[in-house]
């Protein structure tokens, strides 16, 4: 595994005010965040140490990537992105597979993934005998239930050759993880950070809705969670 970024032990955030030599965050969010977590300077960093990492490992072989809907299109973009701007010479052409959780009033939760979009991958990977390896490209990994289901779901979608799926994502709480969800502990190849148990909203991490735009990674004001509330 890529040795990830670790701010569980020093989970202070930074001002907003601070962010001098940085983007700026858009005007509409003033007031909305209580800080920043990863400023973008230090995620972009991040993202082309990953793409570097990526370009090593896959370059000559087989490899489909799959990007999580909506939350990691960002992480994608800027994945591939660093790929072209350092020349690596890798093909990064990732599908999209929309996975969406529906948690009732119990702390068990269902995921559902689209039919038709886990289809399309699998007439990829039928297709071309030569894909061995499939990569998700996530955006957070948190209780572990979203990946779960999803490494369950590609991991089936060809018998022979064996597909192998692995986990690349920007960020993991693993505070959160559930009991019954640590066994993808150990398909996670590739993390960006791992981070202390917040909720964290920006660079595709949204409040319902809210936020994705945002090019930091940051904690939302307590007002904007009433606010921005379902
Ligand atoms: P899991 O199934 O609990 O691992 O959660 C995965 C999904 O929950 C992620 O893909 C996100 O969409 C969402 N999620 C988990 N933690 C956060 C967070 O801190 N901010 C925003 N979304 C989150
Ligand atoms: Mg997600």
């Amino acid at each position: 595994m890529v040795h990830a970024r670790d701010l569980r032990q020093n989970p202070s955030l930074m001002p907003v005010s601070e962010l001098q030599g940085d983007r700026s965050l858009q005007e509409y969010y003033v007031g909305e965040v209580e800080g920043i977590l990863i400023p973008y300077r230090t995620i972009r960093a991040r993202v082309e140490e990953i793409a570097q990492q990526l370009a090593g490992d896959y370059r000559s072989n087989g490899v489909l990537f799959v990007y999580l809907r909506d939350g990691s299109k960002r992480f994608s973009d800027e994945i591939a992105d660093s790929l072209d701007k350092l020349d690596l010479g890798l093909r990064y052409a990732p599908l999209p597979l929309t996975a969406k959780s529906y948690h009732g009033n119990t702390s068990s939760g269902n995921v559902v993934v689209d039919e038709s979009e886990l289809a399309k991958i699998r007439d990829h990977v039928l297709e071309d005998r030569r894909i061995s390896k499939v990569v998700l490209i996530e955006d957070i990994v948190d209780t572990g239930m979203t990946m779960t289901r999803v490494l369950r779901d590609v991991g089936r979608l060809r018998e022979y050759p064996t597909l192998s799926v692995s986990i690349c994502t920007l960020l993991d709480k693993p505070d959160r993880r559930r009991e019954d969800c640590m066994t993808i502990n150990g398909s996670i190849q590739y993390v960006g950070f791992t981070i202390p148990d917040v909720f964290v909203i920006g660079f595709g991490l949204d409040y319902n809705k809210r936020f994705r735009d945002m090019d930091h990674i940051g904690v939302p004001t307590q007002a904007a969670i009433e606010r921005y509330a379902k």
